[in-house]
């Protein structure tokens, strides 16, 4: 057909569901009544960009509670030592921290000028106060107790981030996998206090250096490992594009959680939550 044939109406079909009167229709199962009735700008007359700054956090918040439920289950089943499916659930996480570090892309075209309109109605509210965020954190390992008390005014919250603090972490599961798979992990990252910081260890740096060597005798493990590189060296992703959005909204003002600003995101940086994984590469071929 010629280009200037094609139709401009397309015509509905007989069997199209047209009466939800008594059936469940696309917004009913989505609740799309209270999603959509969730973005309440607080300036009035609202202001044109608090929608796109509402939306940027609110879209980023449902990414993150997949991801928590995708890391809860492919920590479960490398504890149950269904490697398979635990590789599956990563590399969905893989992708969800993608969109979340591409969606930047849209927080960007917000000016300065813009933000400083919006800036009064946040107040003290910051992305520092997300609870799924640290959840996320927590389960791939970077726990830290301080962050628990930020939760002190919401107590179901509050409750569920400590659980996570004193449980595996999927490093520690992953940790627990290899020695089940029996390689020589240090006796003392089997059984430890869980609510503290995994800390860089040269005997499980001996253990992915052997297999590393020889990855076709380990491909398992070797697979996995790859894999939770590339789960921090995309969570490094996010924290460097958030930098940016916010070097170029903010410049070196402080944030609306009360800290420097980009001085205080810069240091996030410098976090690891797999201090092995990068350690071993060191050892490669030397
Ligand atoms: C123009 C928009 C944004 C600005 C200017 C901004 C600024 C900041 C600043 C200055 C901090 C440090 C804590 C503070 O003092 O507030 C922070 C933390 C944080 N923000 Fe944003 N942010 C923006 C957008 C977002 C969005 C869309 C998200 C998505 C959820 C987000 C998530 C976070 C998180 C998780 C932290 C904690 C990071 C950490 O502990 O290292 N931010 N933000």
């Amino acid at each position: 057909m010629a280009t200037d044939d094609r139709p401009t109406r397309r015509e509905l079909e007989e069997g199209i569901e047209r009466d939800f009167s008594r059936r469940m229709s696309y917004g009913d199962y989505l609740k799309l009544d209270v999603l959509l009735s969730a973005q309440q700008p607080l300036s009035d007359p609202p202001l044109h960009d608090e929608l796109l700054f509402i939306i940027q956090h609110q879209t980023s918040e449902l990414w993150l509670k997949l991801l928590v439920h995708e890391l809860r289950s492919a920590r479960r089943l490398l504890r149950s030592d269904d490697l398979a499916p635990a590789l599956k659930r990563l590399a969905r996480v893989k992708h969800v921290q993608h969109t979340l570090t591409d969606q930047w892309s849209v927080l960007a075209t917000l000016t300065p000028s813009e933000y400083a309109e919006i800036r009064p109605y946040l107040a003290t509210s910051s992305g520092f106060q997300s609870a799924q965020y640290r959840e996320v954190e927590f389960l791939l390992g970077n726990k830290d107790a301080d962050m628990v008390a930020v939760f002190e005014h919401d107590p179901a919250v509050q409750v569920e981030l400590r659980r996570l603090l004193h449980e595996p972490s999927l490093y520690d599961e992953f940790i627990a996998f290899l020695h089940r798979r029996g390689y020589p992990v240090p006796e003392e990252l089997l059984e430890r206090d869980w609510s503290q910081p995994h800390r860089v260890n040269e005997g499980l740096v001996d253990v992915l250096a052997h297999v590393y060597e020889k990855p076709a005798e380990h491909w398992g493990v070797y697979e996995t490992c790859e894999e939770l590189v590339d789960v921090e060296d995309n969570f490094q992703q996010w924290r460097f594009r958030h930098l940016q959005v916010v070097t170029r909204t903010i410049g070196h003002k402080p944030g609306t959680g009360g800290s420097s600003g980009v001085d205080f995101l810069r240091r996030a940086l410098d976090l690891t939550f797999f201090p092995e994984l990068y350690a071993v590469r060191t050892r490669i071929g030397r």
